[in-house]
């Protein structure tokens, strides 16, 4: 595998999220908001979204796998970290680095509900685009993105690239 140029720069991330934690400000404004990242890449999303939100949020962090081959998604979703705190008639925003079948999100919304938070609003900073296999109401989308493999920026491939400022596409030599 290698890494092929760049999708997303560093800069372009920036900007699309300053625009997104200023849309956050003004919808969340007198709520009680819970910002909960989606371990693990959703943490450089959250570091960086979080700080363009100018509200007092409170953050919440979840680490779920999916079984499965490395690059595709089963819908078998087990929950490795469940949330600290309780969200009962809380305004919940999950923080998410990328939606590709949807399934992770849409089982994690549906465990959520259980627990009767006020509210639950997606934000992700990538949505792979016709390849939802489950209808997904995101109400922050960063960029939509060709349905290829990428890493960086939160996103890995075999636990490694994480750290990139930037999205790229990987792909086979
Ligand atoms: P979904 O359930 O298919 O929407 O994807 C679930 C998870 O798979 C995402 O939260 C990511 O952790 C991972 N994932 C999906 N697409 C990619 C990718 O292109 N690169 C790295 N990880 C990905
Ligand atoms: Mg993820």
């Amino acid at each position: 595998m290698r890494i092929n140029g760049t999708l997303v720069s560093a800069e372009e991330i920036e900007q699309r999220l300053a625009e997104i934690g200023a849309e956050i400000t003004e919808d969340y404004r007198g709520k009680d908001l819970l910002l909960v990242a989606v371990l693990k890449g959703a943490f450089m999303v959250m570091a960086d979204l979080s700080r363009h939100i100018a509200l007092p949020v409170d953050m919440d962090f979840m680490a779920v796998s999916s079984y499965g081959a490395a690059t595709q998604t089963s819908g078998v979703v087990r929950i490795l970290k469940d949330l600290d705190q309780e969200i009962a008639d809380r305004h919940v925003l999950i923080v998410e680095d990328i939606i590709d079948s949807g399934l992770t999100l849409d089982y994690i919304r549906r465990n959520l509900e259980v627990r009767k938070p006020a509210s639950i609003g997606i934000a992700t900073l990538l949505l792979k685009t016709g390849l939802q296999r489950v209808p997904i109401d995101v109400q922050y989308v960063g960029f939509e993105i060709p349905p290829d493999f990428v890493i960086g920026y939160g996103l890995d491939w075999e636990g490694k690239y994480r750290n990139l400022p930037y999205v790229a596409v990987m792909e086979e030599e």
